[in-house]
């Protein structure tokens, strides 16, 4: 079977290719790829190469397919699988499959599978570990945006407060506590500010403050999330541009009560935003440096003394579990979480090695590719103007004003049926 794929050669080295994959073996399963949204990371790897961890050392004669958030149909099926997966089901896929301790990935690791791919082969450990996921959704870019949005959710369910008297951990954001996340009107933050909103009243924080040092994204991020809907969930969310503030310590500690933070997600990695994070944290306060850094030796100054004395800690989570996944599947079909406002912009196969290039040089937030089709990189804020001159752009753009602006399924099979691949 051939398919067109985007392939990583090594270190800033990724190319659009056709080549055959080869047929599946009987504990394998073939898949079509309809969605794949970019992910930071993959911009992390692409400036790594054999450096990143996931990364095998093979990769400049045997390259892999990039893309980790991705859903589609199953078109085959190996003799091992038969009675639990069908042909014509829709999937996604939780790519951390821990499979025996290694750190193998779908998008990092594999010749044959990643989402950056028409066509890519599901490998035994994927359906091993459960990995490989039915879908019943009718959008399949919700299903590709479960993957990031299981990353958060397992960052919230990793935080943890301890318990002085039988050292339990009670796990999950304090209740009632002050949540602060750094660098959080990126596509990532965006997710994160919403999904404390989704929880039991008992167990909300009772305040959210957000920084970044970007005005569009902040003006972006209060829109989509509006401390007014936040308040109708008792919980106040405040926007600050750090940038913009003398005494950013000051700031925020005023805002928490003096009492600093008790979870703190860290979105970037810069060693002043992490140590920031760790001068925020109060009594029994959790850091998560959510942020995973391309240097492999980073290091921040962080303060030892309240370790000990104030239960400080300091953790960080990489992807998520099955479960985070299954839990993002359904609050996003519940409507609880709506995983769209991470997206800024679409593109075909043809647009993805550039748009990961330039994945921190173009302003926007995610990106969501259809690997069946070609279509430049296109951000949905440009969907009007090229309306006046492309019917297509102005049934999205129409689409999209009906939804808040927000990319969504009726846009969706607006462009697919239009592309002939539905
Ligand atoms: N742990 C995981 O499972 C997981 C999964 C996916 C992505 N990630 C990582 O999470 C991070 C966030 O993802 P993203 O896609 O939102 O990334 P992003 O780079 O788009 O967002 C980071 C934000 O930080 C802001 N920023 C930069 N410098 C700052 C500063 N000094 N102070 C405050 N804000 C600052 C930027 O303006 C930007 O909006 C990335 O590092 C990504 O690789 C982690």
């Amino acid at each position: 079977m051939k398919t067109k794929a985007v392939r990583l050669y090594g270190a800033d080295d990724l190319r659009l290719e056709e080549f055959d994959l080869p047929p599946i073996k009987q504990d394998e399963i073939l898949v079509k790829i309809i969605t794949d949204s970019i992910c930071m990371s993959t911009y992390k790897l692409l400036k790594q190469g054999k450096k990143h961890k996931r990364c095998p050392q093979d990769v400049d004669v045997n390259p892999i397919i990039i893309g980790h958030e991705f859903a589609g149909d199953i078109i085959e099926v190996g003799q091992k699988w038969k009675d639990e997966f069908k042909v014509g089901q829709k999937f996604t896929i939780q790519p951390a499959f821990n499979y025996k301790g290694s750190l193998a990935s779908p998008g990092y690791s594999y010749r044959f599978c990643g989402g950056a791919s028409q066509y890519a082969i599901i490998p035994q450990e994927a359906m091993e570990t459960h990995c490989l996921i039915h879908y019943d959704g009718d959008a399949y870019f919700n299903a590709s945006l479960a993957e990031p949005m299981s990353c958060i959710i397992g960052a919230y369910h990793a935080f943890y407060h301890t318990n002085k008297i039988n050292y339990n951990h009670a796990m999950g954001v304090k209740p009632g506590g002050n949540v602060l996340i750094l660098g959080g009107a990126g596509p990532m933050g965006l997710g994160s500010i919403e999904y404390p909103l989704t929880l039991e009243k008992e167990k909300r924080p009772k305040r959210i403050v957000v920084t970044d040092i970007d005005d569009a994204r902040l003006q972006r991020a209060q829109l989509l999330i509006s401390p007014q809907r936040a308040k109708e969930k008792d919980v106040e969310l405040i926007y600050i541009n750090s940038a913009k503030v003398e005494n950013i310590d000051k700031k925020l500690l005023d805002i928490s009560e003096a009492k600093g933070y008790d979870d703190v997600l860290v979105m970037t990695p810069i060693k002043e935003v992490c140590q920031l994070a760790d001068r925020m944290l109060g009594f029994d306060g959790g850091l998560n440096f959510f942020a995973g850094p391309t240097d492999n030796q980073f290091r921040a100054e962080i303060n030892l003394y309240n370790c000990h004395y104030t239960s400080a800690h300091i953790f960080g989570t990489t992807g998520g579990t099955t479960d985070d996944l299954k839990e993002a599947l359904d609050l996003a079909s519940r409507q609880k979480i709506h995983p769209a406002v991470m997206v800024s912009h679409i593109g075909g196969i043809d647009s993805i090695a550039q748009a990961t290039a330039e994945l921190t040089k173009v302003p926007g937030a995610k990106r969501l590719t259809y690997p069946q089709i070609n279509l430049p990189l296109t951000a949905i804020a440009d969907f009007e103007e090229l309306g006046k001159k492309d019917k297509l752009f102005e049934q999205l753009y129409k689409a999209c004003k009906e939804h808040n602006g927000l990319w969504n399924a009726q846009a969706e099979k607006i462009l697919l049926s239009h592309f002939h691949v539905i």
